[in-house]
């Protein structure tokens, strides 16, 4: 059985802000022949494809699934690429699409890999940032700039975020609160 969640942030909402974000990455980059979307597998692949659709001027795509060694890890060197980039993302112009930024450890790993590889320009545009959690841990040098929204250090699903590998259809964002629905998810 799936039983519905109530919604911590809606459908609509994410919708109007995803708009709003392909909009001003459109006028950002106004001038520049294409822009390169990098999708950090696997959650940010219901946010990405919303926002790649939000932006009107040419777009590539491209993915990168990384994991890294266990969050208690200092060193940002300690990250396993899982799928590398298909193609050379050198002198790109390359924006991150992160589904969420919680201690900020993956996404900074991005970072460094990509700078490592040459890219003209890099920005990061995430659908969910924990602030408290990314100050906490300090692991993150890199500013957000592009972020649909804000929440606290809450576990959620939805929208490509899961729970134990569910929940990713999941076309709102939430909190799995219910005892008997984890634990179907925790037996399947
Ligand atoms: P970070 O390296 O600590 O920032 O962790 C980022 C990754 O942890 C995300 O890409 C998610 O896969 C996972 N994650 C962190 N918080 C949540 C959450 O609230 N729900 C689902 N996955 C999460």
């Amino acid at each position: 059985m799936y039983t519905p969640v109530p919604a911590l942030i809606t459908k609509e909402e994410i919708e109007e802000r995803i708009l709003k974000i392909g909009k001003q990455i459109t006028a950002d980059y106004a001038g520049q022949s294409y822009l390169r979307v990098i999708g950090a597998l696997r959650g940010s692949f219901v946010f990405m494809a919303d926002l790649i659709r939000a932006i009107e001027m040419p777009v590539k795509v491209d993915f990168m699934e990384i994991s890294s060694y266990g969050k208690a890890m200092v060193s940002s060197g300690n990250i396993k690429i899982l799928k590398d980039l298909t193609d050379d993302p050198h002198g790109e112009n390359v924006i991150i699409a992160e589904d969420i930024v919680d201690t900020g450890l993956t996404l900074q790993s991005m970072i460094d890999l990509l700078k490592s590889r040459g890219v003209l320009s890099l920005e990061v545009a995430a659908l969910l940032v924990k602030p408290n959690n990314v100050a906490q841990h300090n692991k993150l040098k890199y500013p957000v700039k592009y972020k649909a929204f804000e929440i606290s250090d809450e576990f959620v699903v939805g929208v490509g975020l899961d729970y134990k590998g569910f929940m990713r259809n999941l076309p709102y964002i939430a909190q799995v609160t219910d005892a008997n629905q984890l634990k179907l998810f925790d037996e399947a």
